[in-house]
């Protein structure tokens, strides 16, 4: 059967409906978990049958993007150029990358107490990363904590924003955001931290992060489900938030042991609030609900 166009079969009266309800080609199940199988070979990303009809649109948009038509020729490009730029594309496409700037508020305002804390006791240098950055509205909001925190007097700072998709990382890196996407900040850091673009996209007015904030960060591409990762450490902070709900607890487990080599003596690790450590195997402890210490 053609798998490329959409299509009702009718038998006498009986209709089967064959597209879903926004209209793509309902995937087969032996295609559905190849790729399945594929994200988390490549990824660790663990996609339920839920997911079926998200993957078949955005394979859908791949296609198109080819131009080839039949999934199964799609599924054997991707196969075939398993190490090269398609698989990348593909995982761009199936990730889900919703973020917003100041997510779960009281995580930015404990690392504003942490750093104060850490240097009254004489910390000059902070290293903290941001393990998947989406599209940068996270990091940016832990760059604006940092120079909210320290003014004119601010000390030697690296935050390393990584996330496995490249596309958001180069909306990322471009920091340039809509003025709705900036309601989450007053107007204060708004007009600290931001420029108003002069250059017309749409309606809505655009902001670009200012170089005092840009110049705190570094953007790079990392796989959280293949360590060991490249950064030697030690970090003051990581923050690791609303991603380990896509992995399994294998590759979660991977992840925590890595951090936990990666994190100084105190120093702490931030997860999503809906997260949580119960199950796998690991030194930190339990601070609150969704922040952990490395004890030493
Ligand atoms: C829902 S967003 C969370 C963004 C941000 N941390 C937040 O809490 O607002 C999940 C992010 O995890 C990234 N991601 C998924 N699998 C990944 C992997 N194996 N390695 C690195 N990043 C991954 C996705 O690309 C996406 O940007």
């Amino acid at each position: 059967m053609n798998e490329s166009f959409p299509l009702l079969i009718k038998i006498g009266f009986l209709s089967l409906k064959l597209l879903n309800n926004d209209g793509f080609w309902k995937m087969q199940q032996n295609i559905f978990n190849r790729f399945r199988d594929i994200a988390y070979e490549r990824a660790g990303i663990s996609l339920g049958e839920q997911k079926k009809e998200l993957v078949s649109a955005r394979v859908a948009k791949r296609q198109r993007a080819l131009n080839i038509p039949n999934v199964r020729d799609y599924l054997q490009y991707l196969e075939s150029e398993h190490n090269g730029d398609e698989l990348i594309h593909f995982l761009d496409a199936i990730s889900t990358n919703f973020t917003h700037f100041m997510r779960e508020k009281s995580h930015f305002e404990l690392l504003e107490s942490e750093l104060i804390h850490w240097k009254k006791n004489g910390c000059e240098k902070f290293r903290i990363w941001c393990a998947a950055s989406s599209s940068g509205e996270e990091p940016y909001s832990l760059a604006i904590t940092v120079a909210d925190t320290f003014g004119a007097a601010l000390p030697d700072v690296r935050i390393l924003a990584t996330d496995i998709n490249t596309t958001v990382l180069k909306t990322a890196s471009a920091g340039e955001y809509p003025e709705k996407a900036l309601e989450a900040l007053s107007r204060q850091q708004r007009m600290n931290y931001f420029e108003q673009l002069q250059t017309d996209k749409g309606d809505e007015k655009w902001y670009r992060a200012k170089p005092g904030i840009r110049d705190l960060l570094i953007f790079k591409r990392l796989n959280l489900a293949t360590p060991p990762y490249p950064m030697k450490g030690p970090l003051d902070v990581v923050f690791c938030r609303n991603v380990m709900i896509y992995f399994d607890r294998v590759v979660r487990q991977r992840l925590i042991s890595e951090v936990e080599r990666l994190i100084k003596p105190e120093g702490l690790l931030i997860i999503g609030h809906s997260e949580t450590l119960a199950g796998l195997t690991t030194g930190l402890k339990a601070v609150k609900p969704s922040v952990y210490r490395k004890v030493s």
